[in-house]
């Protein structure tokens, strides 16, 4: 499917619908959603492959595929030249954000866990400069090791068990080459505060257990609600204070009045974090 294709579905009055019902569907059989089913599934692979296999070629059934690169991200590179890097796109999903690291002018790896997300990514940009890979985080390929310029995670370090993030830390962190940036953005939460999950919202605490293995923590942005929701899309003046539209709350809006057009700027509480490698001996 081409970019333009996508973006109908996403205005496509049905797709907040179908979109509810696929995560009622994909809460039901996630056993982090149960009480002590981490052990049936500890790293999510088995539900994460079940998202993309059940959504056959809908991208309403992906709950975070949101057919474009995030504002935040694109916010983001808008300020910063990356042109000429080398990017990875960590946990690439449907492949939009890698295509704006691209359309920026980095030449770019994105990987995913699953191969349905690969395939459906390189049908969806078939004219893509990207080049789309199978790859666990937890075990990637060595030649990655030091290999790229520019890191981007998006959304994956929440969607995995809290118990995963030293690993995850150390895995992003071998990426980076000296001089090296690592991007992270992630929803926020306070530390000790519990917004259930998954997805888990990072602490600060979090974001700062990301810099090991020689990465600082050079700038952290703490990103409040904007609050910049299309209120006549969901036939009110006034929003509630939860009305917040991301790639996994698009559900909550098919409980109201029907919504044929949808905001990216309204957000939760994010993080967008840059980690830096020093220069080999500076
Ligand atoms: C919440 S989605 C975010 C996707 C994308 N970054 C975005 O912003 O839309 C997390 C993605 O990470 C992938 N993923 C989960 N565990 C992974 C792992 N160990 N290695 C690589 N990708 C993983 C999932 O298949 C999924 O596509």
């Amino acid at each position: 499917m081409g970019r333009e294709g996508a973006r109908t579905e996403v205005l496509n009055e049905d797709f907040a619908e179908r979109r509810a019902r696929a995560r009622e569907r994909l809460d039901a059989l996630d056993p982090h959603k149960l009480p002590g089913g981490i052990e049936a599934d500890p790293r999510r692979q088995e539900w994460f492959e079940a998202v993309y296999a059940l959504a056959k070629d809908d991208p309403a059934g992906v709950p975070w595929a949101d057919l474009q690169p995030r504002p935040l991200l694109q916010e983001w590179l808008a300020a910063r030249p990356i042109a000429g890097l080398r990017a990875l796109d960590v946990g690439c999903g449907l492949g939009d954000n890698a295509e704006a690291l691209a359309r920026a002018g980095a030449r770019v790896v994105g990987f995913d866990l699953v191969e349905r997300a690969v395939q459906w990514a390189r049908a969806r940009f078939p004219n893509s400069e990207v080049d789309y890979r199978v790859a666990d985080l937890f075990n990637a390929p060595d030649e990655w090791r030091g290999g790229f310029d520019f890191v981007h995670e998006l959304y994956t370090l929440q969607a995995l068990p809290e118990t995963l993030l030293p690993g995850a830390a150390r895995a992003l962190a071998s990426f980076v080459a000296p001089g090296g940036t690592l991007l992270v953005i992630s929803r926020a939460r306070e530390d000790g505060e519990d917004l259930g999950g998954p997805p888990w919202p990072l602490a600060r605490k979090d974001i700062e257990g990301l810099a090991v293995d020689g990465l600082r923590l050079v700038a952290l942005e703490d990103i409040p609600p904007s609050g910049d929701l299309d209120h006549a899309a969901f036939g009110r003046s006034r929003p509630n204070a939860d009305d917040v539209i991301d790639s996994s709350d698009l559900e909550r809006a098919s409980r109201e009045k029907p919504v044929s057009t949808f905001s990216q700027r309204a957000l939760t509480r994010h993080w967008r974090a840059e980690f830096r490698r020093d220069e080999a001996g500076a």
